[in-house]
């Protein structure tokens, strides 16, 4: 068993989809470990995606997930990073598999409904950066 984070984007919040999206990730065999309904200032989502800094798509991310409130969660699964990306599917929605969450939910490649950790060393760093240890199941 192992874990991954995700956030669903402030796109699919706004549009009312966040018990949809949760209901595919039940489904899918991920247990939540923790939960949050936020938002980022800025300045906090210019941290989390400070690893994008140099590319040029950087400014519109910021803007982007600082615009409105967001779900983050923990997820627990066997392979849990590698399978969580499979569920979500490819970054453009235009390239995602048929039955994924981003081929039903997601706008555009910017506005994409749902973030997955990319590794299990990410997976820690972003689930610290939102949640405390009291917080964690
Ligand atoms: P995350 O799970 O959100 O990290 O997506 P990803 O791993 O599939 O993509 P990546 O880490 O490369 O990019 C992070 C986020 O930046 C994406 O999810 C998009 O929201 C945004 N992004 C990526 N490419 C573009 C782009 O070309 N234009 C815009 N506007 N946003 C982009
Ligand atoms: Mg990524």
């Amino acid at each position: 068993t192992n874990r991954t984070f995700t956030m669903i984007k402030p796109d699919a919040v706004a549009d009312g989809n966040i018990g949809g999206i949760l209901k595919m990730i039940e489904e899918a065999g991920f247990k939540i470990i923790a939960m949050k309904y936020t938002r980022l200032t800025n300045e906090l989502a210019g941290k989390f995606y400070e690893v994008h800094k140099e590319r040029p798509f950087y400014g519109e991310l910021v803007e982007y997930m600082s615009s409105g409130p967001i779900v983050a969660a923990i997820l627990e699964k066997d392979n849990a990073v590698e399978d969580f990306r499979t569920l979500i599917g490819a970054t453009n929605p235009a390239d995602a598999a048929e039955g994924t969450i981003r081929k039903i939910y997601a706008k555009s490649i910017g506005e994409n409904a749902v973030h997955g950790s990319d590794s299990d060393e990410n997976a820690a760093i972003e689930g610290n950066f939102y949640f405390s240890m009291s917080e964690r199941f």
